[in-house]
């Protein structure tokens, strides 16, 4: 299961690519609206940092297909290969779907899905990625991470390609159920990434580690301090 930071801001980005295995961001309109100013020169910066072989999902805000297709196409002339064009899982989502498949090499990613049948015609329409809102479904009652594994479910029972990228967490349990499944993908706040191993026990161990090491050796000394 691939992680992914859903944030635009770089300095979180930066901090979590440093400690933890990413392999792209996601944003939305709401991420991006945290930033502010131009949205390209944010999506720009992100796309410096991490580089062209990782993935950037980057939504269009159009309702009508045809507009949705030429922000596409748009957002992909600027931030260039590996940039998947996040489009809302609605009817004119998946005409603008069949459009860009029928008509591009663009890939694309199914998002604010909430239900397994628009992950199953978002799959259908060639989504590279759908993306269930954990937490949102929960809220509303239901149980998001049974959504988020029935898809994954439907995706492999039915031979489809498309991953599921799990979206919309509240705490890193979330995040390992679905690993144990073995989706594509998850996305997660810079906040959770820092959840993912936090454990008071974990720590009292690496601390007992270095007091019992400089109860012998010296205080503030390391393997270095030694030949
Ligand atoms: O990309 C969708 C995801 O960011 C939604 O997360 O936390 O706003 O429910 P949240």
């Amino acid at each position: 299961m691939k992680l992914l930071i859903d944030d635009a801001h770089i300095d979180a980005i930066k901090k979590i690519y440093a400690a933890y295995p990413v392999s792209g961001v996601t944003t939305n309109p709401t991420i991006l609206s945290k930033v502010g100013g131009n949205p390209f020169d944010t999506l720009r910066q992100i796309r410096g940092f991490i580089g062209e072989e990782a993935d950037l999902h980057v939504q269009a805000v159009s309702r009508r297909a045809d507009d949705i297709v030429a922000e596409a196409k748009h957002i992909v002339n600027l931030l260039g290969a590996n940039t998947y064009v996040k489009i809302p899982a609605v009817p004119e989502g998946f005409r603008a779907m069949k459009i860009l498949v029928d008509t591009t090499e663009i890939p694309f990613t199914a998002t604010a899905i909430y239900t397994p049948m628009q992950a199953f015609i978002a799959g259908q329409c060639g989504a590279s990625f759908a993306a269930p809102y954990v937490n949102r479904i929960d809220n509303m009652g239901f149980d998001g991470l049974r959504v988020a594994m029935e898809i994954q479910k439907i995706f492999t029972a039915n031979h489809m390609e498309t991953e599921v990228i799990a979206a919309s967490f509240k705490n890193s349990q979330q995040v390992l159920e679905l690993c144990k499944c073995g989706v594509g993908a998850a996305t997660i706040s810079p906040e959770l990434f820092d959840m993912l191993v936090k454990n008071s026990a974990i720590d009292s161990a690496v601390d007992a580690f270095i007091a019992d090491f400089e109860s012998f050796a010296g205080a503030g000394n390391t393997m270095l301090s030694f030949r």
